[in-house]
This record gives C-alpha cells, structure tokens and sequence, in this order.
C-alpha cells in the first residue's frame, strides 16, 4: 500500500471557471464511421463507384441455370452526379433459375424483428420482357428468404422506385445478403440501390438509431466537422467540396475519402448539421483552406479565392436566413431554419504544412470571413507547431495521440501555459493503445488527462475525443483505437467511452481552490463544483498498481453528506470490451458517507472514481 496522500479542497474558494462547452464530439468520415456505419444506408456500393477490381461488393446471382452477365454503362444514369448504371444483360432465367445481382451489406445486414426498411432504387428498361424485379434478403447459412418485395419497372426513361421490406418475429441476425433477381431474359439498368434501416427520431436520409442514443449518452456540446483529414483529402482535388454533398441524394457523386474508400457523400452537410440538431449540439464548422495530405497547397491570392467564396457561403448555408442565397438553398433542401453557430475553423492540422503557408491562407480566410460574418469566433490549426501560432486566431486547435503514459505525463502541460494568447481548442485527442478500442490504461490515461482539462478549463475551452467511431468487422478499421465500436448488428463501448461520458456529465461550472501531497506519481484529480446546486464533483484517477490512500481536507463542508460513487476499474492496463464481450468494464454505482471535514478515502489501484459529494 503506498503512503497516504494529503488533498485539500475548499469547495468556497474558486480557483478558475470551467468552461460549459468543455466536452464534445469529433467526427470524420473514417473506420466506416458514416458509409457502413451512422449512416442508415445497408447497401455497400449502392452507386455502382468502380475500384481495379470492379464494383466492389456487388456479385451477380445464377440461380440453377440462369445467365446474366453485367458491366458499367458510363453512357447512361439518372443524373449527371450518377451519370453511370449498372447495366444486367439476362440471357436465360425463368421461375426458379432467376438471375440478378447480390450485395453482402456493410459485412452483413443487422435484421431486428418486426422491422420496416425502406428501399428504392433508380431503373430504366427498354422494354418490359424482363419482368418484375424480386427484392430479397437472404439468411447466409440457409438460404431462407426472411422478406422479399417485389417492382415492376416500367419501360422508358430513368424513374424511381420504392419498396418495404418487411420482417417478422425473427431472431436478430447480421449473417444475411440481399439480392434483386429477375425471372425473364432482358435487360436492365440500375443506379443509386438502397435499403435504410430505421433512423432516430425517424429522420428521412438519417442516422442509425444505436450509435446516436451512444452519443447522446455522453452529454456532448458540440459536434467538430466534417473533419480531421476527411476535410482536406489527399490531394487539392479530393478536398470537401460541400455543395457537391446536399440536395437529393441522387445528385450527390460521392468523392474519394482520404481513408481509402469511397463515400458517397449521403450523409453530407445537411444531415452534418440535424445530426447535431438531433443531439442539442453545435456544430464547430471546419472549411476548407487550401491544404492536401500530399503536402500541397493552394497559393495565396487569385487562387485560393474560390475556397474562400466556398467558406463563406457555407457559413451562409449553415447559419444564413432564408432571405440569403444559400439560406434558401437549406430551405428548399427541407430545413428552413438557419443552424446555431458561433466558431468556424480554419483547416485541419495546418501545423504538418511545412511550406510554412498556413499563416497567409489563414489570413486571406479570416479577413473575408471577418468581415463577413464578424460575430464568429475564429479558429486556427496550427496550435501544434514548435513556433509561436502566427495565425493570431481566437482559438488555436491542437492534437494530441499518446500512449497511456505519455499521456499522464501531459497531464500538467496546461498548467503554466500563457493566459495570454488564444483560447485552446483541443480538438482531437486520445491515448492510443488498444485496438480496435481504447483498453482500460487508455482510459486511465485519458482519465488523468481530462484532469489537467478540467482544472485548465478557464484556457482550454473544448476538447473531442478522436476517432469517435470504428465499424469492427474485418476491414472495416483504418486507425485502430477509437471510442465506440459496431458491426453491422451492435455496438458496444470502451473503457475510454465510459471515462469520457462520466467526466462529461458531472463537469461542474468552476475549478475549487485544492492542493495535494504525498500522491503516487500516476495519481490525478480534478475538484469542481456546481455553487447552485451545492455539489463538489470530485474525479480521482489512481493509475498505479497500488491503492492509493487519501486524507481529505474538506473547507466549506461541514455534516454528514452521503456522496455517490462511480468507479470503473480493471485489473490490468489491457483489459478491456469487445464485440463479443462489451460490458466487461463498465461504472459501478455506491455510496458512501462523509463525516466532518476530514475525510479518509482509499481509490483502490488501477482505479477512476467519480464522486458527487453535497455541500
Ligand atoms: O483522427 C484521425 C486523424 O488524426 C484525423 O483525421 C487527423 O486530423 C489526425 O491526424
């Protein structure tokens, strides 16, 4: 057992404000976050995008003796954003050697019981000998049809059509395909194939219903978008041309995401914008400003003036009235009411710029947008450079990936910095060392981390967790370590996750004056309080292997109080939850008493306790 410590706090001297907006998310495009993931859409592929190896999941069904054969038909599409189709030439088929094509799904179709999914698709045929089209979802292992629709598609131009698909009392199950067969020869064009799953609150075009009530669980503030790297791209051409991403979505042609793997683009800035909406958040708009992954930039000047006109009428889209140009384009788009939004940043990652260029095409972009819109705050990416932030910004973002004990030893890298410069968005960090989800030393090291925050929270004013989302299935990951993991049927949470929601929702509104002594060295804590509701929130993050006992010195807390207890614990640093075995740390709830003002309290090793304590 390791000496005792002294911690003293004195819940009626404040020592610094704790920033309201403190938590939030970050979201980017990445580990299928969005195409096989929030996105409601169950189709992979579902506009016929060509890789070298072809239209990658799509596979051709023969039944019995059926022949077909397919091929991309760039001469003809539904729109000129989907200016290609898939085209199915059937040769022979009949009842029971039906022909068509199949899809797998994002590694599977998550099936509930008694659930509506709401297909369409776009068809043109020339004539009607090929008969209807059969839409069914299959079981893997069986063969068993668990629903099936049927159209008809009419002769002539490209139209749309709708179908249900509708299951029964069946057990939940992602082992399925889905496959749209025909019964004649023919032949026949498709484009834009597309079955969504339920969404949460029943937005059309929306998101899925498991991983926003995960979001919404971790009282968020703000939702950062729509990136990280998926802002920029990797190279100047890939970069997040918004415009292209709203409307219909059959004239969105989805770009290439920096993360190897197209996107369409379904979910695009409007459902950016009611994801936040649906989350009682504010979106941090990052735009775009002239910098690609390659390395390359945009020159100053004539050049880089396109981005900026792209910058401010994506504000104007965000936030503008109806009465504005891009406003009224929301309108039309179906959400007439501007967003809420007080921050735009500048970038993403502009300190890995080593031209050195950041520092004008910022200039260029605050001076418009200043003088745009100058009720924004501004903010910069440049935070992590070894110089001074040039950039001159209301706020600087800066990242931070460590492992858990380089993490812990970040934890007072706030504590004496300047007061003086601007206010700090830290804008992505994590401690990274599971995979596919942070490990329970990751958590204590964010836990530790989120200390130093809290009691910098007069300069650090947001601070998102990064990558927030990994689809789990085999290839669905890019960057291993990330907050919550899904499949195609469920989702589960990390050691992280739970950390990050516990600090989120016992924040407080100020820093007390406190003091400690005799800790271990991997022992942190943050004390704030909540003056209107007489509450002391205390965190104590015990990483050692040994327990860690306290002495607290209470001033300003006098009685009896019964405080509420939240622990997460796990035996080692690599512990952790899975897909397979998601709830094996999680909080544990007690209570204990407090006598006096002096209290003795041991936080067991390898330990987070959250502790709501009455004044
Ligand atoms: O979060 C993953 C990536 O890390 C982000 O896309 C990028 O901004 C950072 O380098």
């Amino acid at each position: 057992m390791a000496q005792s410590a002294k911690l003293s706090i004195d819940v009626t001297q404040i020592a610094s404000p704790v920033s309201p907006t403190l938590y939030g998310l970050m979201t980017e495009e990445i580990n299928h976050s969005y195409d096989g993931g929030l996105y409601a859409e169950l189709i992979q592929n579902r506009t016929f995008h060509s890789e070298w190896n072809g239209e990658p999941p799509w596979d051709l069904v023969r039944h019995g003796n059926a022949i077909v054969s397919r091929s991309i038909d760039k001469s003809t599409g539904p729109s000129t954003a989907l200016s290609h189709s898939m085209k199915l030439s059937v040769t022979a088929a009949s009842p029971g050697n039906e022909a068509g094509l199949t899809n797998p799904g994002y590694w599977g179709y998550g099936l509930r019981p008694n659930t509506t999914y709401l297909g369409s698709f776009y068809a043109h045929a020339e004539n009607s000998e090929i008969g209807p089209i059969t839409i069914s979802m299959v079981n893997n292992a069986t063969g068993t049809v668990i629903t099936q629709a049927q159209i008809t598609v009419q002769p002539g131009p490209w139209q749309r059509y709708e179908y249900k698909l509708q299951t029964g009392a069946i057990t939940p199950s992602i082992a399925n395909h889905l496959e749209f067969t025909v019964a004649h020869p023919g032949t026949l064009w498709l484009q834009l194939v597309s079955l969504m799953q339920p969404t949460f609150q029943n937005r059309p075009n929306g998101n899925r219903i498991d991983l926003m009530e995960r979001m919404a669980a971790m009282h968020p503030k703000f939702l950062r978008l729509p990136g990280g790297n998926y802002l920029e791209g990797i190279t100047l051409k890939d970069w997040y041309d918004w415009k292209k991403t709203i409307g219909p979505v059959v004239n969105r042609p989805g770009h290439h995401s920096p993360w190897g793997y197209w996107s369409t683009d379904g979910l695009g800035l409007l459902e950016f914008l009611e994801w936040c909406e649906d989350l009682h958040v504010e979106p941090i708009l990052a735009v775009y400003a002239g910098y690609a992954l390659n390395g390359t930039h945009v020159a100053t000047g004539p050049d880089l003036e396109p981005y900026v006109q792209a910058a401010l009428d994506e504000v104007e889209y965000v936030a503008g009235d109806t009465s504005t140009k891009w406003g009224a384009e929301r309108a039309r788009n179906g959400h007439p009411a501007p967003f809420p939004l007080h921050y735009i940043e500048i970038g993403n990652e502009d300190y890995l710029d080593k031209s050195g260029s950041y520092t004008a095409r910022y200039a260029q972009f605050a001076e418009a947008l200043h003088k745009r819109y100058p009720q924004y705050k501004l903010i910069a990416t440049d935070g992590n450079s070894e110089y001074e932030t040039k950039a001159h910004p209301d706020v600087s973002d800066e990242h931070y990936y460590k492992s858990p004990n380089d993490m812990m030893d970040l934890v007072h890298h706030y504590d004496k910095a300047s007061r003086n410069g601007p206010k700090i968005f830290v804008g992505e960090w994590a401690t990274r060392s599971g995979s596919p989800t942070p490990n329970f030393g990751d958590a204590l090291g964010d836990a530790a981390f989120m200390t130093g925050l809290e009691r910098n929270s007069d300069l650090i004013i947001m601070a998102a967790y990064a990558p927030l989302l990994v689809n789990v299935s085999p290839g669905g990951m890019q960057w291993p370590t990330d907050l919550i993991g899904f499949d195609a049927g469920t989702t589960y949470v990390s050691p992280s996750y739970w950390a990050q929601s516990l600090f989120a929702s016992h924040l407080g509104t100020a820093t007390a004056s406190s003091s400690v002594s005799g800790e271990n060295p991997r022992f942190f804590y943050s004390a704030t309080v909540q003056p209107d509701e007489h509450v002391l929130h205390l965190k104590l993050v015990n990483a050692s292997t040994a327990d860690q006992p306290l002495t607290l010195q209470l001033s300003g807390i006098s009685g009896a109080h019964t405080a509420n207890v939240t622990s997460l614990h796990a035996a080692t640093f690599e512990a952790t939850n899975s897909i397979i075995d998601p709830d094996a740390i999680h909080p544990v709830e007690s209570s204990i008493t407090v006598a006096g003002s002096t209290w003795n309290h041991t936080v067991p090793a390898l330990s987070i306790e959250v502790i709501d304590l009455p004044f």
